[in-house]
């Protein structure tokens, strides 16, 4: 539907986005239970403090479902709960329309495209699976449309988050064209001789529905511009190259660039509360007087863990000084696992870690501590203690390992960074620059990381660490907020 509401809501300010600053779990005796998510966003939205302020977000689960029914007019009652100030209002998308829009196209579809991830010979093929799960993806995107549409005061501003929700912000203006709606892509973008592998009309939908925003913002120049490309080629938009503007149909739309930073103010207290040092010992004590390699990351395709473990196994190979002399800690944490694609890729990762044990290992020393559990202490520990940190993903829209290991880091720490992230523009200077995919480089920058001299290392931490806080999240939310 493309009905204009007759009625407005409260909400001066909206947020959008698949995934919300709560979700709920169930207790053993069957109540709900509530965990605060982390980000960028949840302290963006937090810093504005507004009572008023909604958040809207699919229910993820059997519990948020069950959370999202019992809360009066979706509205979750979060009284009690330290979760920011703002009202969330949870979306009960039937299982299946859900999964379909976020695994089918969202993770299967856009998140492949942007991020480079098919092996083109076989994949993909837009079959009439595929038309499915289209459909379920534009009825996802519509029940947002309505969400928003019923929430937003008259001229709110309303800021639609990532690939998940492409379409929402035509559909909102068709309903609420008094709104002042901006869209940020969390993701890089894809070039246009890349993009155009999707169906026509969806290509084109994709493009059309960002483009129903006054603003589209999203994490590096290079993304923004080659949104702009698609644009471009996809619909014979009209870009100015200079302001960075795309007109379609008789629109403008803006393009802003928005490079997200790390929050030093919360890790560096989070960091050094007891439950880290307690992990920081642990790790210390595994770990002895030897040299470390570190790395954290979902287990996720496009973050490049099996080319790292590689480059790990080559430094062995070739330069056996390090011997005994050094340890990979590397976190890969539970993602997606509904997709078969990153079922597989654990599965990899698993069986590589087991082959660089099986070949290096001897009774004094583990040569790769693996853990594939999530734990957010441990991994600041780990960042504290990284001689080295390794950050090669295949691309990536910005990567706020790479931002956050100089911030906590306890001695100064390399950084290992793929040239294909976000980060890298801003941090390019001081980083150790890589190509992803080539695993002999990356072996020899992790060494030139290892060997790298105290003071050196120091010092490039210390200037890595102000690039990399340089527009902390509260800053970067409160632009895109002004700027609309
Ligand atoms: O933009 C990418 C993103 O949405 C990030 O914000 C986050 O790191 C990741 O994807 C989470 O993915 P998911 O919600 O599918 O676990």
């Amino acid at each position: 539907t493309t009905e204009r509401s007759s009625t407005t809501g409260t909400a001066p300010v909206l947020v959008a986005s698949n995934r919300g600053p709560v979700s709920f779990g169930t207790a053993d005796d069957g109540s709900l239970t509530l965990r605060r998510g982390g980000g960028g966003l949840v302290s963006g939205l937090s810093a504005i403090g507004d009572p008023n302020a909604v958040w809207v977000c699919a229910a993820l689960g059997d519990a948020d479902r069950r959370a999202a029914r019992e809360a009066p007019h979706g509205r979750l009652d979060l009284a009690g709960h330290d979760v920011g100030g703002q009202a969330v209002r949870m979306l009960d998308i039937d299982p299946e329309t859900f999964s379909r829009a976020y695994n089918g196209v969202a993770n299967s579809t856009l998140w492949f495209v942007h991020h480079l991830l098919y092996a083109t010979p076989t994949a993909p093929s837009f079959d009439a699976g595929f038309r499915t799960e289209w459909a379920a993806y534009e009825a996802y995107n519509a029940a947002f449309a309505d969400a928003l549409a019923a929430e937003a005061a008259g001229n709110a501003a309303v800021l639609v988050q990532d690939y998940h929700l492409s379409l929402a912000p035509a559909l909102l203006r068709a309903r609420r064209p008094d709104l002042r709606i901006g869209h940020f892509s969390h993701t890089p973008w894809a070039p246009p001789e890349y993009y155009r592998l999707l169906p026509d009309d969806v290509a084109r939908a994709v493009l059309t529905g960002i483009l129903g925003a006054d603003r589209a913002g999203f994490l590096t120049e290079r993304w923004a511009r080659a949104f702009a490309a698609c644009c471009e080629a996809v619909l014979g938009a009209t870009v100015d190259h200079d302001a960075l503007t795309v007109t379609h149909e008789g629109r403008t739309t803006r393009l802003g660039v928005h490079a997200l930073g790390a929050d030093a103010d919360f890790l560096r207290e989070r960091a050094h509360r007891p439950d880290v040092d307690e992990r920081l010992a642990a790790l210390r004590a595994a770990v002895g007087e030897r040299r470390t390699v570190v790395r954290v990351d979902r287990t996720e395709l496009s973050k490049n863990i099996v080319r790292g473990l590689q480059a790990y196994r080559h430094l062995l190979r070739t330069r056996p000084e390090w011997h005994d002399r050094v340890v990979h800690i590397a976190f890969a944490y539970p993602s997606r696992t509904d997709l078969a694609e990153y079922r597989a890729y654990t599965a990899a990762v698993r069986r590589l870690a087991e082959e660089i044990d099986a070949e290096f290992a001897t009774p004094g020393w583990q040569p790769l501590i693996l853990h594939v559990d999530d734990d957010f202490p441990r991994s600041l520990a780990a960042y504290r203690l990284a001689d080295v940190a390794l950050v090669n993903p295949i691309r990536d829209g910005m990567n706020l390992v790479a931002k956050e290991v100089p911030v906590v880091s306890d001695h100064g720490c390399a950084l290992v960074l793929s040239r294909e992230a976000g980060a890298h523009a801003e941090l390019a200077e001081d980083a150790l620059s890589v190509n992803p995919y080539d695993v002999i480089a990356t072996a020899d920058a992790l060494h030139a990381g290892l060997t790298m001299p105290a003071g050196e290392r120091a010092d490039r931490t210390k200037r890595l660490a102000a690039a990399a806080t340089a527009l902390p999240p509260q800053q970067w939310f409160l632009d895109q907020l002004n700027a609309l």
